[in-house]
């Protein structure tokens, strides 16, 4: 069955939830952001529902520019490698940076992110992600602003992919496991 709904458990965070998360970041980062011109970098793909909704939240003038990053890949697990498929256009040397993620999960793409951005001259790197899934952290990176914090599951939606679908659904909602189950036979 195609229906997206039926590879769902339970909803996480409706949509509702989510806005609500938004609107409550969108404001902090108004007020720590005031007076300055932040750059805010969105992580393809998992980040763009996201950012789209968290800048419109911000009452700062900001600029916005891509990365698309990779540790996942197709794949369900992290490969314990961060690449770079496509790079920023923007220079962010002198600029406040603020890195938006769908999700933190073992910190990889983050880490390599920040370091990345730290070294290129960026005046401040600060991040802002929607989901904290802490316990998976196999590295240190500090994570300033978050939304909420995940267990670990499989989350999906809102970004959230699993082997590059389900990114379209308006909630965040757990895989059944037997999906996974049944992708990891193949
Ligand atoms: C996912 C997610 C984060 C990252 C988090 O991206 O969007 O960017 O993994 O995992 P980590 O903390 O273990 O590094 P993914 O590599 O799947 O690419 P995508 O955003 O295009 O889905
Ligand atoms: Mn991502
Ligand atoms: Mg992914």
């Amino acid at each position: 069955n195609d229906n997206i709904d039926n590879i769902i458990d339970h909803k996480l965070f409706t949509e509702d939830d989510i806005h609500q998360m938004c609107v409550k970041l969108g404001k902090q980062l108004t007020e720590d952001y005031a007076g300055k011109k932040p750059l805010v970098i969105g992580a393809l793909k998992g980040a763009i529902f996201f950012l789209t909704d968290l800048v419109r939240e911000m009452n700062v003038k900001e600029e916005i520019d891509f990365m698309d990053v990779s540790s996942y890949g197709d794949s369900f697990e992290s490969s314990g490698e961060v690449k770079i498929i496509s790079d920023l256009a923007t220079d962010v040397k002198d600029r406040d940076v603020l890195i938006v993620e769908d999700i933190v999960d073992t910190g990889l793409t983050l880490k390599y992110m920040k370091d990345l951005l730290q070294k290129r001259g960026a005046k401040s790197v600060k991040c802002c992600v929607l989901l904290n899934k802490e316990a998976n952290r196999k590295v240190d990176v500090e994570v300033e602003y978050y939304g909420s914090q995940v267990g670990n599951e499989f989350v999906v939606g809102y970004g959230l992919d699993f082997m590059n679908f389900y990114r379209n659904l308006r909630y965040i909602g757990v895989l059944k496991p037997e999906v996974i189950k049944l992708a990891n036979n193949k």
